[in-house]
């Protein structure tokens, strides 16, 4: 179905996310007739670009970033027709002409302010805009996280945004939230009976939820070296997919409800004390190693600083204090350059309470449901099993498969393209409010301000591996391990 007629306006058009993922999941949902005819796509950078060249850049890169086949040159032309370019110098009120003279007063259609620039220019932004007047009711901004880098810059960032835009009106995206495996987690949960009666302290061990990336920085170092993986992947995206696995099920699945159950989860967790900083957090930094098939250079090379401290892995016990999750610990995990790109969540169930086989063979693990949310997103249950024999019982682990693809038959969409048409349509529910996103710094801190007090910089670990042997310890001084998927 077409969404309402819209101008998105993105601050940053010319940069990394405008160009890999912003357009190409403007582009799919045009292809899709989601776009009406008279939508807009406005891109302001400093650049300097004409719309020419802006149109030219453009569909040079869609051929890099959407897949080939869907790809159409009638559709990629009339979705080029629809971009313009303002060149402005965001921090600068009195250079905005170019921007205001592109959107005159129109009550017919929405304004979307997609802000895919740094942090510190949001508020800046903002006040802009509402003093050039481009700012009424039917407007939407949309801030790209990471929102501020601890929690009073968060907050800064939050009143200033706050004082032109109602916060019906903030979209704070966790692209995250935008994919279909996430999403698919609520269903799994609250769609099915079996699972919740097991979801808790009688039943779960222990949760596991590792995020690993093969790739490195690449060419985001000026940025990543500023910011860090707990600060990039922890304070939003695991700590999200953590809210949805232990929140408790809402009254509905409603845009507030879902995140008033995250909020719980998130001012549930214990602080950090300085103690658990030291025994429960590893931060780690890649070094020279094999990945992607080749020999990868270091973390200070790629990001061209050879005194960086900051961390490209984080592994974090942390403990969620309801009535729900008592005295089942949460281990959490994230790395640029790890062996392979995995996305999962662990749910490790306790061993059975008595063993009924006494004379067995084999083994009788405990039951693990692995939900893979990338790639290859599927569920996997961890099971045992009589092997089949005429004599005695042999046990053995198996597993109860799902995979998606196979299911549906299709492919999942990207995150973004599902987003940007919720902001249009002004749902909020997979977007993160102002009380998630500063409950969320208030638990990250004391990790960020004990490690900066530490004299001891991050553990090495060479790329293409699971991340610091202090990382496997975390884990396995509790009798645990952490579960290393198989790439399926
Ligand atoms: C982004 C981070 O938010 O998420 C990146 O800034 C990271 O550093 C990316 O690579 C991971 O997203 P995905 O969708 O590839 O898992």
């Amino acid at each position: 179905k077409p969404v309402a007629p819209c101008d998105f306006v993105v601050f940053g058009g010319t940069g990394d996310l405008a160009v890999r993922k912003l357009l190409p999941a403007l582009y799919l949902r045009d292809r899709d007739g989601q776009l009406p005819a008279t939508s807009r796509i406005i891109a302001t950078s400093r650049a300097g670009l004409d719309i020419a060249g802006y149109r030219d850049k453009v569909r040079g890169e869609l051929g890099r970033f959407v897949p080939d086949a869907s790809l159409d040159d009638a559709i990629v032309a009339r979705f080029l027709a629809r971009l313009e370019y303002a060149s402005i110098d965001f921090a600068d009120a009195d250079d905005w002409s170019e921007l205001t003279d592109l959107l005159p007063a129109d009550p017919g259609k929405i304004r979307v302010f997609y802000l895919a620039c740094a942090p510190a220019l949001f508020g800046p932004i903002c006040t802009h805009l509402a003093t050039h007047g481009l700012v009424d009711d039917q407007s939407r901004v949309v801030l790209e996280k990471p929102i501020g880098r601890d929690l009073a810059s968060a907050r800064a960032i939050n009143d200033a945004v706050g004082a032109v835009f109602d916060e019906s009106q903030i979209f704070r995206i966790d692209h995250y939230l935008g994919k279909e495996s996430v999403q698919n987690l609520l269903v799994t949960r609250f769609a099915n009976t079996f699972l919740e009666p097991l979801w808790n302290s009688s039943w779960v061990d222990h949760v596991q939820i590792t995020v690993s990336e093969s790739l490195g920085v690449g060419t985001r170092g000026g940025y990543y070296d500023n910011s860090g993986a707990l600060r990039d992947m922890v304070q939003n995206h695991l700590l999200q997919v953590l809210c949805l696995v232990a929140m408790e099920p809402p009254t509905y699945v409603g845009r507030e409800t879902v995140r008033d159950e995250k909020l719980k989860v998130l001012q549930a967790l214990k602080p950090m004390t300085p103690d658990d900083v030291a025994h429960s957090t590893v931060a780690g930094q890649y070094t020279a190693g094999l990945a992607e098939g080749g020999a990868v250079l270091g973390y200070k090379d790629d990001a061209e600083n050879v005194a960086s401290r900051t961390e490209t892995f984080v592994a974090i016990k942390a403990d969620v204090r309801n009535w729900r999750w008592a005295g089942v610990p949460f281990y959490i995990r994230t790395g640029k350059r790890m062996e392979r790109r995995s996305s999962e969540i662990v749910i490790q169930f306790k061993p059975v309470p008595h063993p009924m086989f006494p004379d067995s063979e084999g083994s009788n693990e405990p039951n693990k449901l692995v939900i893979q949310l990338q790639p290859n997103e599927g569920i996997r249950l961890h099971m045992t099993a009589k092997e089949p024999g005429p004599a005695g019982t042999r046990m053995r682990p198996v597993s109860l498969d799902l995979n998606y693809t196979e299911a549906f038959h299709r492919p999942s969409p990207d995150a973004y393209e599902r987003l940007l048409m919720d902001v249009v349509q002004g749902n909020p529910t997979l977007f993160m409010r102002r009380d998630e996103v500063e409950a969320a710094w208030a638990w990250v801190e004391p990790i960020l301000v004990g490690w900066q007090q530490s004299e001891r910089g991050p553990r090495r670990y060479p790329a293409g591996t699971n991340g610091p042997t202090d990382a496997t310890t975390l884990i396995e001084r509790d009798g645990r391990t952490w579960h290393e998927g198989a790439t399926p």
